[in-house]
């Protein structure tokens, strides 16, 4: 099993000496991996010590620096400090509201073209 680490102990390591950073809830050690990384070392020490989810997935890294980062994983993310997802997203809810929407407009039609032929 691996290491659990905690958002807090992530955060003592964030200098070009002793790099952590957390993508997709995983930690890594990129210390060394720092002046080898394609993208350069200042993208890495700019998200040192906290999470890079985000910078890392905006840059649409390619499966094979997927694979390169496995070697420097250094543990799992504590639990309490997984940011949890809204059950329910922004994106759904409009999704659910458009399609009740559209549906009413659907019977009204029906209803108007079935009273139009009476
Ligand atoms: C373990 C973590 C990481 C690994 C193994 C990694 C690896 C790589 C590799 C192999 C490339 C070359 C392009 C590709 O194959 O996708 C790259 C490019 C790049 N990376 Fe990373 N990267 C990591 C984390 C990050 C993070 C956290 C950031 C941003 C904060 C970042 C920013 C960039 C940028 C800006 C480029 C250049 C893209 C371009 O020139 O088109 N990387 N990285």
């Amino acid at each position: 099993m691996s290491k659990t680490i905690t958002l807090a102990e992530v955060n003592e390591h964030k200098s070009a000496k002793d790099l952590w950073v957390v993508i997709d809830n995983q930690v890594y050690d990129l210390t060394k991996f720092l002046y080898e990384h394609p993208g350069g070392e200042d993208s890495l020490i700019s998200v040192g010590g906290r999470d890079g989810t985000r910078e890392f997935n905006e840059v649409g890294h390619s499966q094979e620096a997927r694979e390169i980062m496995k070697k420097f994983l250094v543990g799992n993310l504590a639990a309490s400090d997984i940011k949890k997802k809204p059950p329910v997203g922004c994106r759904e809810i409009g999704l659910a509201v458009g399609a009740i929407i559209l549906g009413m407009a659907l019977v009204y039609v029906i209803k108007r073209g079935m009273a139009n032929k009476n």
